[in-house]
């Protein structure tokens, strides 16, 4: 195992290392470009993002030659997540193989993916929730023991950045020591982040020490998720499957990406919101059942992904009108869905006590995330902490405000607070 970075997980250069080619820096409000677009053809664009923003493409590597689009109104979108027998996960497998493995949920397709969901679903129920539960609190508390005196800190990098690979990995059985190799791990498996060979290589490292947690879970198991993952076993017309190695592997390969920039990110992005709306904030301080909506909000307007992953035309085929023809890839806009005035009122305005919807931040259809509850769950917890333990929360004066940035990931560029 080797690790880069010293003295904790989730510094700046991660970040940046992480994010630069997927266009943090580059676009930082993308939003008007969607809304311009979207009225045409059904909000079904004939580009890839990237390439509307005139940027080259990380991703394009896997698919040389493809005919790209991209949807951008929420119709579009929920049409090509809820038709997934045309519109299949084989597009995301050539892209993410080498960083998830052979065997994962966003690379397969049914029939394999419904049986791999219900097998990893132990992992997400009811008790599982409660193990996740278990370490997001001290660990949050334990954050902010660390700075709670100073009166200023960022944020992004000292508490955001911090909790959600933590509980990863301890959920995981993760020894505490091996924690910055393991999110630096975690950072080189995202979607777009790091070239093939350095993904592979980050994945290869995981897949050994997850294979020696789960013998010894084999052996003596715990209270812990790789041992409830163990048991798992499913019933079907065919006889009895249990959980192979490989998809154990995979679900740990492909919860490190999926699982940790997503939630950090979007905490970052709700307390950039909040700081930039004083009066809101100052009503959360008081009232505190308004902490869910916040948090469904900001995943609604700024939520952390673009895009989910990407889908191949396997005929033929439509979307509003528009002619898909079969290997295309499409790309499904559930930021700029999200931002469809048909399906929001005033979408660009945050407004936190707007009537509930559903939304398609966690996506829709087979594939949706998997941890979005686990994720809710984080984010509350994270926003609660805070409140209870810095009052009058504010930006730093003495640094510049934080602006938010980023095309295929969202995130903030820092942020500096200042509280008491
Ligand atoms: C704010 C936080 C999060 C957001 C916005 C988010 C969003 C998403 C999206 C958009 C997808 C793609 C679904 C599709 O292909 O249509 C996804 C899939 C997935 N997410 Fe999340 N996610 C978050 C947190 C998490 C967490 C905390 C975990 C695990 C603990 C997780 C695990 C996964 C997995 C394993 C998949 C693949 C599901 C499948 O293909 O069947 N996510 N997520």
């Amino acid at each position: 195992m080797s690790s880069t970075s010293e003295g904790g997980v989730g510094r700046q250069d991660w970040e940046r290392k992480t994010t630069s080619r997927t266009g943090a820096g580059v676009v930082d409000d993308p939003y008007p470009r969607f809304a311009e677009l979207r009225p045409t053809n059904g909000g079904v664009h004939d580009s890839s993002f990237f390439a509307m923003f005139g940027m080259g493409d990380p991703t394009s590597e896997a698919w040389k030659g493809a005919q790209r689009f991209a949807t951008l109104s929420y119709a579009a979108t929920e049409h090509v997540l809820r038709e997934n027998t045309i519109f299949t996960n084989a597009g995301i497998r050539r892209m993410t193989q080498h960083a998830f493995g052979p065997v994962s949920l966003m690379g397969s397709d049914d029939p394999d993916h419904r049986k791999f969901r219900l097998l990893v679903q132990p992992a997400f129920g009811k008790k599982a929730l409660g193990l996740w539960q278990s370490w997001v609190k001290p660990r949050l508390d334990e954050l902010i023991d660390g700075f709670v005196d100073k009166g200023r800190t960022d944020l992004y990098f000292e508490y955001c950045s911090q909790f959600p690979v933590f509980v990863i990995a301890m959920t995981l059985g993760v020894a505490r020591d091996d924690l910055d190799w393991f999110q630096e791990q975690a950072g080189l498996m995202q979607i777009g982040a790091a070239p093939a060979e350095q993904a592979r290589a980050a994945r290869l490292e995981v897949e050994d020490y997850m294979r020696k947690v789960i013998a010894e879970r084999r052996r003596a198991p715990q209270d812990d998720l790789i041992s409830l993952l163990i048991e798992s076993e499913i019933t079907e017309p065919d006889g009895k499957h249990k959980i192979t190695e490989e998809q154990i592997l995979g679900l740990v390969c492909n919860l490190l990406p999926a699982g940790v920039g997503t939630t950090f990110r979007s905490l970052g992005i709700t307390l950039v919101t909040l700081m930039q709306r004083p009066d809101l904030l100052a009503r959360l301080y008081e009232d505190r059942s308004l902490v869910p909506a916040v948090v469904e909000e900001t995943l609604r307007w700024n939520g952390p992904v673009l895009t989910s992953p990407f889908r191949l035309a396997a005929e033929d085929t439509e979307i509003m009108g528009v002619k898909i023809p079969k290997g295309s890839l499409v790309e499904p806009g559930i930021a700029a869905a999200n931002r469809d005035p048909l399906q929001f009122e005033n979408p660009d305005v945050f407004d936190p006590f707007r009537p509930v919807k559903p939304t398609l931040a966690f996506s829709y259809g087979p594939h949706f995330c998997v941890g979005g509850q686990v994720a809710r769950l984080e984010l509350r917890a994270a926003l609660n902490a805070l409140l209870d333990r810095l009052p009058n929360l504010r930006f730093d004066p003495n640094e510049p405000e934080p602006r938010l940035t980023g095309l295929l990931y969202r995130m903030p560029t820092a942020v500096p607070a200042a509280w008491g």
